[in-house]
């Protein structure tokens, strides 16, 4: 059961910088649900992210929502961030989050080549991505062309403008887990010889514009969060950057682009990522870019976010002496939330016995 000893002040202090202020170190990770019928989030979607602001959660980031392009997403029932109907109901998430007094941001995405071809929404919309390759490598598409990528750049834009219209408090920037644009990242699926493509400083030509796009649209004090990582949804030990310095010259050219906060995406929190030092990707990002960062990764769990299956409650000392460390600045709890609205409230309370363990048939569920 989870024992801890420590004290959570860490975890429940106040977060402030220039752009952001937060109640506590607590963020709800962005989790894809597919329960928004032709793309639209309703009354259940809004009731479901309300649950985990009233119960204290310091910063919601909706499940990854797709932008305005015909194959951002695989399937009819994940929310889109485009079209009336669908802006109207973040517009009525954002106003229910706020009203029970939590800050929310939605998760900004497209999912390039691991679509399959038929897919829904648009059956006839093919993958799309840097080279047209699979994350395993097999040709699928042709690669974008440059004025697709310029198209696909102001489609984050437009949808960061409307995050801000619809009352947002800040974007997050999908980046991770081997999506369009970690497939710019990724050598294995970026392949291009233009000026999207290259070494892995090169590869982050589409990010700098995307985000670049998206800081023009919302002027300079709306914060942007960039999620990233170095695993990739078929490859859990892909690396991007095999060393702190290749991350940080990876990193530069994304800091300089505007980014305020990164999300550093790691299955188990407390896994050094280079040898020779303690520090997780989070912690290394935050050294290495001066920038507040969210860490993220089994947090309350004995099971890794490998599969969906099911992992019981698990200690928060390691946490929180991380927290205290200031190793990182605030955590991302996943699918402990998915599970349990209460869990940052639990936590808080020292109601740690209460905390309830991951069981795969919450996926089926809006708890
Ligand atoms: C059901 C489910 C859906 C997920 N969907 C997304 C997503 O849309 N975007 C994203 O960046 N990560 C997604 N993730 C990854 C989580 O944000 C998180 O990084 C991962 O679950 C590890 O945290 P945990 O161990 O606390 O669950 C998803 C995870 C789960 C369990």
């Amino acid at each position: 059961m989870s024992q801890t000893n420590k004290s959570l002040e860490a975890l429940f202090k106040p977060f402030k910088s220039e752009k952001l202020t937060l109640a506590n170190r607590t963020v709800m990770a962005p989790m894809t649900r597919g329960f928004s019928p032709e793309g639209i989030p309703g009354e259940d979607v809004a009731d479901y992210y309300r649950r985990r602001a009233e119960n204290g959660v310091g910063l919601i980031v909706t499940e990854g929502t797709g932008i305005n392009h015909p194959a951002s997403v695989s399937g009819a029932r994940i929310p889109l961030f485009h079209g009336d109907a669908s802006l109207d109901g973040w517009k009525q998430v954002v106003k229910d989050v706020h009203q029970a007094g939590g800050k929310i941001v939605p998760q900004l995405w497209h999912v390039g080549m691991t679509r399959k071809k038929g897919e829904l929404p648009n059956a006839d919309a093919l993958p799309v991505g840097p080279s047209g390759l699979s994350l395993s490598g097999e040709k699928v598409t042709e690669p974008m062309t440059e004025s697709e990528v310029m198209a696909m750049v102001e489609a984050y834009a437009q949808a960061a403008a409307d995050a801000k219209r619809l009352g947002f408090d800040g974007i997050e920037l999908h980046g991770a887990h081997g999506y369009l644009i970690d497939q710019f990242f990724w050598g294995n699926t970026n392949k291009r010889t233009d000026r999207y493509g290259g070494d892995l400083v090169g590869r982050t030509q589409f990010a700098v514009e995307v985000i670049e796009a998206c800081r023009r649209e919302v002027g300079p004090d709306f914060p942007i969060i960039f999620r990233f990582s170095q695993w990739k949804m078929n490859d859990f030990k892909a690396k991007l950057a095999e060393t702190p310095d290749e991350l940080h010259r990876f990193l530069q050219p994304i800091v300089e682009a505007g980014v305020d906060i990164f999300h550093c995406s790691t299955r188990r929190f407390w896994e050094a990522e280079f040898e020779g030092s303690d520090l997780n990707l989070a912690g290394w990002t935050k050294k290495l870019t001066g920038k507040p960062v969210i860490s993220v990764g089994s947090v309350g769990l004995d099971g890794e976010f490998t599969s969906f299956e099911g992992a019981n409650t698990a200690s928060l000392d390691g946490l929180i002496e991380k927290l205290e460390n200031e190793e990182f600045d605030m955590v991302a709890i996943g699918r402990s939330l998915l599970m349990d609205p209460e869990w940052v409230r639990k936590v808080r309370e020292g109601r740690l016995n209460d905390l309830l363990p991951f069981n795969k048939e919450a996926l089926q569920k809006l708890y």
